[in-house]
């Protein structure tokens, strides 16, 4: 049986958050898409399922009513930043943290911007551009509450935050509304690294980098120009480069177009 999903309480984000016109639907194609055709400068979208969410390369987010956060903000840059790279990063920082306000431990980033626990995927990060104006659209995906059945249709091993929080015993109880808990916590954390970012300090960023990271010092194996790579995690350049010392003791850095990333080697 299927539980009956609350409603999420709009007036109240807006008033906690002081966040942008929002938009709610019980079902959309894409919260992403919908604020690409749609959506203004601080605009967001929430929906409780999508028929059509899309995540990374060109893949399917499962996005079934079963109390998931599927949320997009449209947010819009005065310029370019050097820095533009390392926005997904960021974007995948301020879920950790929100995340942890309220009251997940032992999450964290698997490079680029996947959110894990316990080495399954809790939620992704998709950036998109409507064109080169500097307006970007952010939509994550977190799962909170997945049916069995909407798990045995993700091609990877997933988790939710119902699971993480049930089994880490955390000290705040698994409720029905930690939805918009989540949701609160994540647009207030969003807002402060977005409108920091006009100051950007690298040395900052890496800082908060290296407590979500869960790859660093981790060994991991991927294809590179078919030649397959293994090596040590060693942080990231400015571009958001993952850096992977290789068994001569090399550091070479990889983008995301460059590698995929699949597993953990356990040596
Ligand atoms: C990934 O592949 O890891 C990224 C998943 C991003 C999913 C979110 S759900 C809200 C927003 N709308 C979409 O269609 N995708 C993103």
């Amino acid at each position: 049986m299927t539980k009956s999903l609350t409603p999420l309480n709009i007036q109240k984000i807006q008033q906690l958050t002081h966040c942008g016109h929002i938009h709610y639907f019980d079902c959309v194609d894409s919260t992403n898409s919908y604020l690409l055709e749609n959506g203004c400068c601080g605009d967001i979208c929430i929906s409780d399922s999508q028929h059509a969410g899309r995540g990374r390369r060109g893949n399917q987010w499962i996005s079934p009513a079963s109390g998931n956060l599927y949320f997009s903000l449209d947010w819009c840059f005065d310029n370019i930043s050097e820095y533009w790279s390392l926005l997904g990063l960021i974007v995948g920082i301020a879920c950790c943290e929100a995340l942890a306000e309220i009251g997940l431990k032992k999450h964290g980033i698997k490079w680029p911007n996947d959110i894990y626990w316990n080495r399954k995927k809790l939620g992704g990060i998709l950036l998109e551009t409507r064109d080169q104006s500097g307006e970007l659209v952010i939509g994550i995906g977190l799962n909170i509450s997945l049916p069995i059945s909407a798990k045995a249709n993700i091609n990877q091993a997933a988790t939710s935050l119902e699971e993480a929080m049930k089994a880490s015993q955390s000290d705040k109880i698994f409720s029905n509304n930690i939805r918009e808990a989540l949701i609160i916590s994540l647009i207030k954390r969003l807002y402060y690294h977005l409108n920091h970012f006009k100051q950007f300090s690298f040395s900052q960023f890496s800082k908060s980098w290296e407590i979500w990271d869960i790859l660093q010092n981790e060994w991991v194996s991927f294809e590179h120009q078919n030649n397959k790579i293994t090596g040590r995690v060693a942080g990231i350049d400015k571009q958001g480069q993952l850096g992977i010392v290789d068994a001569n003791g090399q550091l070479t850095f990889f983008s995301t177009a460059d590698i995929r990333l699949k597993k953990w080697v356990d040596k």
